[in-house]
């Protein structure tokens, strides 16, 4: 079974892993996981050098701390097996598998990377796109604990071409809490999609905002100008900070000892907000940490 330890994973960026330049400015870039993609955004004809280059990346050690992913292609595409072969072999902190349907499909991925990475370094990470995976997103999620499945990532391009549907946010956000409902429960990690649009940045604050309010981890990003907005609103605030600091305090209080709810800053507090409180502390500074 994978040990899920948290790690901040507010801003997780994808590039081509063709695309050279981006893989080198990758290494200076604050964004707290990189996701090397194999899939939509690489031409059939440079499948095989995105690889290549995803697997240099990966074994080069000049990432830093950052998380390093590889987006694999689908399993029905003649690429899937060696892609997720040599990212296993490459040690990537995790395999991003797109267009996944059921639970079929993670026992699959997984038995396969038994085979490339018996240690288990390697997470499964599933992109959430296709419309039978939000009807199956229970029995897929229900997996994580006893396989290495881990994250959960949402692809809204994709799903709104499957739905027909237009590109338009306000339709996910029934999808959105089913799939954070889904993932909590089985104790998974929830990324939010992609925000096309890089050169508007309100339209980005709004969607952090919105991806946070709802539980999510972080969100996929496509452009490094959108790594500092992700970075700043899935961290928790310095009022956030002071008011668990508040309830770890008074909870600590000795005229409150054993008692199970309590009132800071005129609001009812319970002990479940005291472990909410001391979530966020420890957030915060794994935050930190990555940092230093
Ligand atoms: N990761 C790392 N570096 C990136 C980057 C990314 N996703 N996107 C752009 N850059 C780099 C460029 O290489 C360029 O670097 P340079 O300063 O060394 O020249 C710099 O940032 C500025 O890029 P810019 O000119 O603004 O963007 P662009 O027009 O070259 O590219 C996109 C725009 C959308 C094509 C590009 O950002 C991209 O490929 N994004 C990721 C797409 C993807 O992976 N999609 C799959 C998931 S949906
Ligand atoms: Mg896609």
């Amino acid at each position: 079974m994978t040990d899920i330890k948290y790690r901040p994973r507010r801003s997780c960026l994808y590039m081509p892993a063709s695309n050279k330049r981006a893989l080198e400015k990758a290494k200076t870039l604050p964004a707290d996981t990189i996701i090397f993609d194999l899939e939509d955004a690489v031409a059939p004809e440079a499948k095989e050098e995105a690889r290549e280059n995803a697997c240099a990346a990966l074994q080069s050690g000049d990432y830093g701390n950052r998380e390093l992913v590889v987006r694999v292609n689908a399993m029905d595409t003649p690429w899937f097996a060696q892609d997720l072969r040599q990212a296993c072999l490459s040690q990537a902190d995790a395999v991003l598998v797109p267009k996944i349907l059921n639970a079929d499909d993670i026992i699959q991925i997984t038995d396969f990377m038994e085979d490339h990475d018996a240690s288990l370094d390697t997470q499964l990470w599933a992109m959430i796109e296709m419309p039978q995976a939000i009807l199956k997103l229970t029995e897929i999620a229900a997996l994580g604990p006893q396989r290495r499945l881990t994250t959960f990532v949402m692809g809204f391009n994709d799903l709104a071409k499957e739905m027909r549907a237009e590109h338009d946010r306000a339709i996910f956000g029934t999808v959105m809490t089913q799939t954070v409902i889904a993932a909590r429960a089985y104790g998974l990690n929830v990324i939010d999609s992609v925000y096309n649009d890089f050169n508007d940045p309100n339209g980005l604050v709004a969607e952090c905002i919105e991806a946070k309010k709802l539980g999510f981890d972080g969100k996929s990003l496509i452009h490094p100008a959108q790594i500092e907005t992700a970075n700043r609103v899935f961290a928790p605030s310095t009022d956030e900070i002071a008011e668990a600091e508040a309830i770890i305090a008074a909870f600590g209080d000795s005229i409150n000892a054993g008692k199970g709810v309590i009132v800071v800053d005129g609001k009812m507090t319970e002990l479940l907000h005291l472990r909410q409180a001391k979530q966020l502390v420890a957030t915060a500074r794994a935050i930190k940490t990555l940092a230093d």
